[in-house]
């Protein structure tokens, strides 16, 4: 991840919860990957930001590593997770600060469960399924995360990753001019995104439209205007694949 995307979610951290387009995607997301969800699951959620798609996915699996570069951000969702009386469902939430950059990372060997961290010499943790939500328009490399994510599953594991579709040029208005530091691409391309995975080794890849976000945007690029109610609908695709 590049210097300006660490600054920029370290900055935002705190008040990321509290953007409601951040919010309702996330709610509409889990409706995609609640069916790939099971109680046996060891799934990993790569940029998982403040944790708001992991703790609506951590009750319906056994474990959820929730990855993220930000410290900020893996600061938030560590204190959700420290307030006594709420998120009973999530003890099985391990928050882990790292760029993900190596399957074999030493900072995912540590027990979901219990928090301990696992024998010297034990085999890397495998996981059954890796999500991401929101994440993969700000990755420079998308061929060096998909190889990642592949090393990161076990035999039979699942990827599935949600993002919003560059659709043309107007995609670029998913994000005002001033949050344009760290924003690698305007989406994902279907038949880009298709052959990345593919080539990742993935089988039975699809690509396929998750829902539509209704967005507040700025009237025209940099106006500074986006609480003047222009919104425009962005469609999500949800990219998925399974390891041989
Ligand atoms: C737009 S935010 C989305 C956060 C969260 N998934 C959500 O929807 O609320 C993108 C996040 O991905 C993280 N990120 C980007 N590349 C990463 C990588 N290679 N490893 C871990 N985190 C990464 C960033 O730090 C940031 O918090």
């Amino acid at each position: 991840m590049t210097e300006p995307n660490q600054t920029r979610f370290n900055q935002e951290a705190t008040n990321w919860d509290s953007n409601p387009s951040v919010v309702l995607a996330t709610e509409l997301a889990v409706k995609s990957y609640l069916p790939l969800c099971d109680p046996s699951l060891d799934i990993l959620d790569l940029g998982c930001g403040t944790g708001l798609l992991s703790l609506l996915l951590a009750p319906h699996v056994r474990s959820v590593t929730a990855v993220d570069s930000a410290p900020g951000m893996i600061d938030v969702l560590a204190a959700k997770l420290s307030l006594s009386g709420s998120h009973q469902n999530a003890q099985n939430v391990l928050p882990v600060c790292a760029l993900l950059e190596d399957p074999d990372d030493g900072r995912l060997q540590i027990n979901p469960l219990t928090k301990a961290p696992l024998a010297n010499g034990a085999p890397a943790r495998e996981f059954d399924l890796v999500v991401s939500h929101l994440v993969l328009h700000h990755i420079p490399d998308l061929a060096a995360v998909f190889k990642t994510i592949f090393g990161l599953l076990k035999p039979g594991g699942k990827v599935a990753v949600t993002d919003f579709e560059d659709f043309g040029p107007e995609a670029r208005k998913f994000h005002p001019e001033s949050k344009m530091d760290g924003v690698e691409r305007h989406g994902i391309k279907r038949e880009d995104i298709r052959k990345i995975i593919e080539e990742a080794g993935f089988e039975g890849v699809t690509v396929e439209t998750a829902f539509e976000l209704s967005k507040q945007v700025e009237s025209e690029p940099g106006k500074r205007d986006i609480e003047n109610g222009w919104t425009m609908v962005f469609p999500f695709l949800i990219c998925s694949g399974t390891k041989p």
